[in-house]
């Protein structure tokens, strides 16, 4: 996820950075974006929305509120056992098949499975995403593992949703993407995007977490009648850590754990941001493609990447994306492309 030189310059000073802030907050009404209560009675018509990655972290979190919101929820997760146990904690939430979003085969079975069960589909929240600390690692379809897990697995199943999608009245579709979008390379046509989809490109998740921006960019250009947001969730204390306490167990519960404990943000806070670009009405991707969860300091220039490790958690917040070339046209384009035919479009 981090590189090494990214790694030894921003975890020191996001630990100083968020101590500050932390006791900033003790002083500020907190947070400033609220979601809105949810309503008292059922949306009507049903309303669904899936989301991915949703037996843990973030995600589940994310199912929890947009079920409290009316919605009926397809937790798709890749384990059975995990995601029929997730929507068992969960009222409104269903576990209908196995999504396994590192295989373009199981995307396509979980789509088939979801159209036999439901003929319209409101909100799609892409979810679901693995670091690549090991990076490297191959894709039952020869692809880097990370860069189809968090992103080409979305574009295939966002794809072929879509028909679906199109027959409700305001559709969404919420990428996640990540800080890290700041160290995606400057990839721009689709020949560029080939070559840094291969497995061993070292870029994955930044590449990942830009792809997630750009996308949601390319679907308001081509879908008018649907509205995609990419969000930052902020620094959370979720499962996405699991290598590290893997590796160092010792380090990460005596030290590690404490640290992020204090001074990231709970996955409830941690959903705010996502759940808020599925919601809230007057949102405008115009204007707002691209949300986090801190206070930012300026919204039409892209902020520094420290700004949006963490501050002053403010629930939701527009700010501008680094893109490649400024506003990212020929990468979105680029990106469209080379994902069409490499999921076999
Ligand atoms: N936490 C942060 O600080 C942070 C910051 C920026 C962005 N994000 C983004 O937020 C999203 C949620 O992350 P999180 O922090 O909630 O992480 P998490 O707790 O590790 O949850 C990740 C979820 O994705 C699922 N997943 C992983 N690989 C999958 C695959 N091949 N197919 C289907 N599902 C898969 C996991 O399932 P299993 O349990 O089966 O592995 C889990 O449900 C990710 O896209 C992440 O990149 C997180």
């Amino acid at each position: 996820m981090f590189s090494k030189s990214q790694f030894s310059w921003m975890m020191p000073v996001s630990v100083v950075w968020t101590l500050m802030v932390n006791v900033l907050n003790q002083v500020r009404p907190n947070p400033i974006n609220l979601l809105p209560e949810p309503p008292s009675m059922a949306l009507a018509p049903q309303k669904i929305c899936i989301v991915t990655g949703s037996n843990t972290g973030i995600g589940k979190e994310t199912a929890r509120k947009m079920a409290g919101y009316g919605y009926s929820v397809v937790v798709a997760c890749r384990t059975a056992s995990k995601g029929e146990s997730a929507a068992s904690t969960i009222d409104g939430a269903e576990f209908i098949a196995p999504l396994d979003l590192s295989s373009f085969s199981s995307v396509r079975n979980f789509v088939k499975e979801f159209k036999a069960k439901y003929e319209r589909l409101d909100v799609l929240v892409n979810n679901a995403g693995m670091n690549s600390f090991d990076g490297g690692s191959e894709s039952v379809d020869g692809l880097d593992l990370c860069f189809q897990t968090n992103f080409l697995g979305h574009f295939l199943l966002t794809r072929l949703l879509l028909p679906l999608m199109e027959k409700t009245e305001a559709p969404r579709v919420v990428n996640l993407s990540s800080v890290m979008h700041h160290f995606g390379s400057n990839l721009k046509t689709a020949e560029d995007w080939k070559l840094g989809m291969k497995v061993g490109c070292a870029n994955a998740y930044s590449d990942s977490k830009l792809a997630s921006v750009l996308f949601s960019m390319e679907l308001n250009r081509r879908c008018p009648k649907l509205k995609s947001f990419a969000v930052n969730p902020g620094a959370v204390n979720s499962d996405i850590w699991r290598v590290m306490k893997e590796r160092n167990p010792f380090l990460f519960k005596h030290v590690i754990s404490p640290i992020f404990r204090t001074i990231y943000l709970d996955t409830d806070e941690g959903s705010v941001t996502t759940v808020a670009a599925a919601i809230i009405e007057d949102l405008d991707p115009a204007t707002s493609l691209y949300l986090q969860p801190y206070a930012s300091p300026e919204k039409s220039k892209t902020c520094h990447p420290l700004w949006e490790m963490m501050g002053v958690f403010v629930g939701f917040s527009a700010t501008k994306a680094r893109l490649p070339g400024g506003d990212g046209e020929e990468s979105g384009r680029g990106l469209w492309d080379a994902s069409t035919e490499l999921c076999g479009l």
